[in-house]
Formats: C-alpha cells, structure tokens, sequence
C-alpha cells in the first residue's frame, strides 16, 4: 500500500471532526491495510449538511463505514470515509406490550442487544454478538438463527444525499430481504443517523435453528428465557466463528445462494446432503459453506489468507494478508464453486 505522510487533524467543527491521509487498518474487521484522504467521524448527525458541504471534499465520493466488519478494502480509499459516531438510546414511547425506542447509527450492535435483554426485552437475543454498529444493522437487514433485525425495525432515521436533507423511511420503504435493503440497493444515497425499534416484552423463543436446543439442553436450561437463549447462542457462536480482534475476518464472506426450486431440486438429486431451505417466495436457499467444503477449502492456507477450519465460508486474515488476495481467494473460491455446481455465489461484505 502506498506511503502516506501520517494522518493529521484538519478540522473540528461543532459534532465533527476530520483527519487527513487516515489510516483504516484499525477500522476494518479483516484488519487489512488501507488509507483514505479524509476521515470524517460525524457526532452529531445535525452536522451532516454542513459536513457534506465543506469545501474540501470537492464533490468527492464518500464512503460511509461503520465499524467495518462486513468491509473489505482491496486498495486505498483515495477519497472520504465519513463515519457515524453519534450514541444514544432513547424510549420514545412505553407501553404495557413493548417499547419504542431510538437508537443513535453509532451505538455498538451487541450492546444494544445486551441493553434490551437487561430491561426485559424479547426478541433480540437470536442477534445476540453480531459485530457491527446499530446504524449498519438495517444495510444488510442483519440476521441469525432464525431471526432478522426486520422484524423489530419501525423505522430509519437518514441523511438522504440524493434529497439534501433528513428522513424517515417506514419499514415497507426500508425493501428488507435476506441480507439485503434499499439501502444496499442504493448505496451511496442513505447515511443512516438512528434506528426506530419496536421491542416486545414478550415473544415466543426461536429455537428452531440446528444445534440451538441441544446448546440449551447441554446448558442445563429446560425452560429457557431470552437471556439464557442469548448465551447459549452466544456459546454457538463462539465455537463456529473465529473473534475479528484475534484473527482478521467479515463473517460469512459469501450469501446463501438463492436458486429456483428445479435447479435446487436438480442439485439435491445429484448432492442429496446438500442443505437448503425454502424461502417464503418460492425459492431454495443453498448453504454456501456446504458448497465451499465440498471443493476442499476448508482449513486451506494460502499464503496470509485462508479459509477458517471451524466454518468454510469464513475468509481469514492469519497475519499480514492485504486485501487484494483475501479477493484473489475469494474469486478462486466463487469460480470453482461456480464450474463444479453452476452456482455463483455473491460476496456479503462490500468490497472495495
Ligand atoms: P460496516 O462493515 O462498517 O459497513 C457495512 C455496510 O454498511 C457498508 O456498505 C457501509 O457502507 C454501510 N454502512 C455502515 N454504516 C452505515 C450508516 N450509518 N449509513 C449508511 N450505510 C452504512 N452479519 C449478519 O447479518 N449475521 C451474522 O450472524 C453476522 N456475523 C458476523 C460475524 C463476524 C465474526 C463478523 C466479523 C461479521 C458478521 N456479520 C454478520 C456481518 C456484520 O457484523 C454486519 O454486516 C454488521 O451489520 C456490520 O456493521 P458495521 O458497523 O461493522 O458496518
Ligand atoms: N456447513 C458446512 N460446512 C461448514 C459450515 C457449515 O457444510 O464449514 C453447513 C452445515 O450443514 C450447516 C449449514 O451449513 O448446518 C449452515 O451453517 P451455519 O448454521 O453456520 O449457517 P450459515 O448458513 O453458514 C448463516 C449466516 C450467518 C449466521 C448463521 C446463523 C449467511 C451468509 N450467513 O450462516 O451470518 O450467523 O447463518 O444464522 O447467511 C454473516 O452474515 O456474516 C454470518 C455469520
């Protein structure tokens, strides 16, 4: 990568503050080198017309992170990473059922979760340890173990760049799916600056997901409640995926491929213990890491980079790698998979 001189301060305005020729190593999960020409950490989202206005940034493409743990930077960002790090949780409305509450983009994910089962929340503990911020969790419409973060999100508070100015996008606005949103399908128009969530005080447990009754059973807990659930998918977690702050990675670094119903059925004929599920349009969700263990990666190293030996779907850094052969062994991954199936798996994080 190149050689910046070292980052420096430039300016400090009322809720923001930018640094030139910043490091992001520090700021993504795969903890690969890169820099950006301006770092931009935006407090108060009240800021952000003047912040987009300062006339450094010179029309500049902008890249919005959050704490980059579903990023990978294959090069410098030559232009502007802005970063929303407003905090606050506030209830809006409390009622007998549930309650509403606001959350600022900048709060941690896990902490807000850990926030809603300490008050007695419901719902939230199947998301329980996914890293990442609360303004990124509606980009993907994060999900695990049965749940997504869709259900629980009554709306989403953004600066609309296309527009100039703030909104509120209802949930039918938002366009959820399986990790995905309107705000992927239009990445450069929101900056997300909180989230609205409704959370129940009471909802069923989701237990249904493989492996989760039996981590309750072995925890001893017969009538579980959502606290509990949350550590035992807590323990489940931390068995299959390795801690970004130990080894450098993004989660899953492929989706589930989504197939018809004849080309799944066609796969299962020939792989009868391929697994997948049907999805509520009619479709068959294959798992990617199936497909990724059966061409052999799993446990592979390849110089720095490598497939975790406890999930083939997870890229790791082992030490040193950059990102550009993370890619490189992604794409050899996508197009074995793709010559020996016919399927072509789409990365989850966004790559830059
Ligand atoms: P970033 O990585 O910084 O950004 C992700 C995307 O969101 C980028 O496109 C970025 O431009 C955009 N973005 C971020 N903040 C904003 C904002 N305020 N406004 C507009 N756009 C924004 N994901 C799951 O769904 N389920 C899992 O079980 C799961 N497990 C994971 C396990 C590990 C070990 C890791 C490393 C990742 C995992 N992920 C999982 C992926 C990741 O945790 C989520 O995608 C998370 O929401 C990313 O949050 P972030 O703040 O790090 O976002
Ligand atoms: N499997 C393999 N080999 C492996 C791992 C898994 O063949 O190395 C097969 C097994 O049959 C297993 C099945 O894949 O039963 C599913 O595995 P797992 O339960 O680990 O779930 P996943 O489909 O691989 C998805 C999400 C995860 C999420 C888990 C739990 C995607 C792309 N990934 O993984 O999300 O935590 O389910 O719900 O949908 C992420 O998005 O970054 C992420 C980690």
């Amino acid at each position: 990568m190149s050689s910046y001189p070292v980052s420096s301060a430039i300016a400090e305005g009322n809720g923001y503050t930018i640094v030139e020729n910043a490091s992001l190593e520090g700021r993504n999960s795969f903890r690969v080198p890169a820099r950006t020409h301006l770092l931009i950490d935006v407090k108060k989202p009240e800021a952000l017309g003047e912040v987009l206005a300062y006339p450094l940034l010179n029309n500049a493409p902008v890249l919005v992170l959050g704490e980059g743990s579903n990023v990978l930077f294959t090069r410098d960002w030559p232009h502007v990473v802005l970063s929303m790090a407003s905090q606050g949780i506030a209830v809006e409305r409390d009622e007998i059922d549930a309650c509403r509450v606001r959350v600022a983009a900048g709060e941690n994910w896990n902490s807000f979760v850990h926030w809603s089962l300490a008050r007695g929340f419901a719902g939230l503990e199947n998301l329980v340890l996914i890293p990442g911020s609360v303004g990124a969790a509606p980009i993907q419409n994060i999900g695990a173990y049965g749940v997504e973060v869709c259900e629980f999100i009554e709306s989403v508070a953004a600066w609309d760049r296309h527009g100039g100015k703030p909104v509120e996008l209802d949930v039918a606005d938002c366009r959820f799916g399986y990790r995905d949103s309107v705000f992927k399908q239009e990445p450069d128009r929101y900056i997300v600056t909180s989230v609205v969530f409704r959370l129940p005080r009471a909802r069923e447990l989701k237990i249904g997901y493989a492996g989760i009754a039996e981590e309750l059973d072995a925890l001893g807990f017969n009538k579980p409640t959502h606290a509990q659930l949350a550590e035992a998918i807590s323990r489940v977690r931390t068995r299959k995926l390795p801690n970004p702050a130990l080894i450098g990675n993004a989660g899953s670094f492929f989706k589930n491929p989504l197939v018809s119903t004849a080309q799944g059925e066609e796969l299962r004929q020939r792989h009868p213990d391929l697994p997948c599920w049907p999805t509520a349009d009619g479709q068959l969700k294959l798992s990617a890491a199936w497909l990724i263990e059966s061409c052999g990666f799993k446990g592979l190293r390849r110089g720095s980079t490598g497939v975790s030996e406890h999930h083939a779907l997870v890229l790791v850094n082992l030490g040193g790698a950059t990102g550009a052969e993370i890619w490189s062994l992604a794409e050899e991954i996508r197009d074995t998979v793709h010559a020996r199936y016919e399927v072509m798996l789409e990365p989850e994080p966004r790559i830059l």
